[in-house]
């Protein structure tokens, strides 16, 4: 039998509670994989008391899944170890995690040009993670990366480490004005690292087609979100891989046909972490109300979110950029405070014309102003079954964008979700 995979999207930009959905979806099945970024993700998934930070590997591990992290994907050597031995020493095997050979790998002048990059741009800085993920990508397009693979044979490794080096020291020493890397310390940094992560390499195309064709429930794990996509999200505030669901096919090396379901992950309100256009974020005193009590902090950098109302013509336009086939409507409980809710259903736009759909242009998207429509909030703590304001609120969304909720957050942990359907 040929079972499916399912693919799990965030649907804003970021930190829609991907990892813990994953999480409780891992339960049932055999297989997470991830199909693009890299330790810009962070993923915080409680279970009982105790909570995981994760951002390299995908969610499935906590679960004790076979756990991929597929070619589309950036690793860094030195985070992976470090969340392998954080997961081992807190007694969560990492023996079932396979690394694809084609993925590429962040290297110290990624981060280093990343970082520098960012300070030089000043004012009109993207905000990212300085993780070294855009450096990473634009050497994979301009085909000078180095691949995962490349760490199984140590003199190919060492080689590859001089020639690039030879050149990003140019640019870090002379564009960017800092210090450049010294290549004997480095290259034995890594081949440390190469003899670490060895094992962990794999053929994971050929890995995951082989449990698909087995039957085996296959869950492919987006990291970043929708409007986050290098090509269809707010460029150029964006992260430089394709987020969208299509791209699970190609980022773990099987058929689009293999996936049949796509679960959206959405919060009920919406964060973004870094610079960039915002339409409904809030203004005034109940933004910092709403981070406070969603704790709206990044899980990677430990900034601030911005924080705003729910936006349904963004959610709309991650419906269709990804075929969304059912929702989870996560972190509906922090929600509980306000007596109304306000719900962006339309954009304003400049010349006064009023739009459900995504604008095309970016300007107007800069330019949008949200119209608002108000629910009543509910005004007591979710557990249990909603009350009816809350799911008055989820009708709502549904209705909006023609799409079910299958699940609600309703808390952190694993168990704080409400099945629908
Ligand atoms: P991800 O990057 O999409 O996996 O999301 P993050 O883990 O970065 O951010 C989501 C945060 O919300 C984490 O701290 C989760 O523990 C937490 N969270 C997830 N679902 C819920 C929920 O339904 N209610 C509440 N209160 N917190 C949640
Ligand atoms: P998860 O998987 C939220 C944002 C950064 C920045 C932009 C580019 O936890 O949802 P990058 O380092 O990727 O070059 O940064 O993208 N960003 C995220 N925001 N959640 C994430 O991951 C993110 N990964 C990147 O803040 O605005
Ligand atoms: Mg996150």
């Amino acid at each position: 039998m040929d079972v499916p995979a399912t693919v799990i999207v965030g649907a804003q930009w970021g930190d829609e509670g991907k990892g813990k959905i994953v999480d409780l979806l891992a339960q049932d099945s055999d297989l997470v994989c991830r199909y693009q970024g890299g330790p810009n993700a962070g993923h915080t998934i409680v279970v009982g008391d105790e909570t995981y930070k994760i951002r390299q590997i995908p969610s499935g591990v906590i679960a004790g899944k076979t756990s991929v992290i597929g070619a589309g994907c950036v690793v860094d050597p030195q985070v992976f170890l470090a969340e392998v031995d954080e997961l081992e020493s807190r007694g969560i095997s990492t023996a079932d995690v396979h690394v694809s050979g084609e993925a590429h790998l962040i290297m110290p002048w990624h981060v280093a040009i990343d970082q520098a990059s960012e300070r030089r741009l000043g004012k009109l800085q993207i905000g990212t993670t300085r993780r070294g993920i855009g450096p990473c990508y634009a050497d994979k397009a301009m085909r000078l990366g180095i691949r995962v693979q490349d760490l199984l044979d140590p003199k190919i490794l060492r080689q590859k480490i001089e020639v690039a080096l030879a050149e990003k020291n140019v640019w870090l020493e002379r564009v960017y004005g800092v210090e450049p890397l010294e290549l004997e310390e480095l290259a034995s940094r890594l081949e440390e690292c190469a003899q670490r992560i060895r094992p962990y390499v794999a053929d994971t195309s050929l890995l995951v087609d082989g449990a698909l064709r087995g039957g085996r429930e296959v869950v492919l794990e987006g990291g970043q979100g929708t409007l986050l996509d290098l090509d269809h999200g707010t460029y150029p505030f964006v992260t430089s891989s394709a987020t969208v669901a299509a791209n699970a096919a190609t980022g773990i090396g099987i058929g689009p046909n293999r996936i049949d379901r796509v679960v959206g992950v959405a919060k009920a309100y919406v964060t973004r972490v870094g610079a960039g256009p915002f339409p409904t974020e809030i203004q005034g005193p109940a933004q910092e109300r709403v981070r406070e009590l969603g704790a709206e902090y990044g899980t990677v950098t430990g900034r601030e979110r911005r924080c705003g109302w729910l936006d349904l013509v963004a959610l709309r336009y991650a419906v269709r950029l990804n075929g969304i086939t059912s929702l989870a409507l996560t972190k509906l409980d922090v929600l509980s405070a306000f007596a109304e809710l306000p719900v962006c259903v339309r954009y304003r736009l400049r010349d006064g014309s009023e739009a459900e759909d995504f604008p095309a242009h970016q300007s107007d998207f800069h330019s949008a102003e949200p119209v608002y429509e108000t629910v009543p909030g509910w005004e007591e703590p979710l557990d249990g079954e909603l009350p009816e304001a809350a799911r008055g609120y989820v009708e709502f969304v549904e209705r909006a964008l023609g799409v079910d909720v299958a699940l609600v957050g309703t808390g952190a942990e694993r168990e704080r979700i409400v099945a629908r359907s």
